[in-house]
């Protein structure tokens, strides 16, 4: 299989690899799997008191397209609000990693990942309402 320029270019140098603390009150935290793989993501935001997505990191155990996908996901978020980031949908990351068929499950997780996180600081923000 034929793997895109730009799947190689973020396989071979990832965009914020790391994570941030996870317990941390402007982060929020995603991870998800893979049923038809096995593979995981893990995806943080960290969120600024007005809702823009500051920064980003990820840690993904995967195969190159789970890495590319992340990768690519930790550039669409930042400086976005909640909502946009949101909105991002897998097939735009299809679409910009050129991914073959059998690797569209690759780019969900990354979409998911991204929803997870969101929900995660958002729960986060709920409980700390006193
Ligand atoms: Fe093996 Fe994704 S199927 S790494
Ligand atoms: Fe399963 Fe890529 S995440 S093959």
């Amino acid at each position: 299989m034929a793997y895109s320029e730009k799947v190689i270019d973020h396989y071979e140098n990832p965009r914020n690899v790391g994570s941030f603390d996870k317990n941390a009150e402007d982060v929020g935290t995603g991870i998800v799997g893979a049923p038809e793989c096995g593979d995981v993501m893990k995806l943080q935001l960290k969120i600024s008191p007005e809702g823009i997505i500051e920064d980003a990191k990820f840690k993904t155990f995967g195969c190159g397209s789970a890495i590319a996908s992340s990768s690519l996901a930790t550039e669409l978020v930042k400086g976005k609000t909640l909502e946009e980031a949101m909105s991002i949908s897998n097939a735009q990351i299809v679409q910009e990693l050129a991914l073959p068929p059998v690797k569209i499950h690759c780019s969900v997780l990354a979409e998911d990942a991204i929803k997870a996180a969101i929900e995660d600081y958002k729960a986060k923000q709920a409980l700390s309402i006193k």
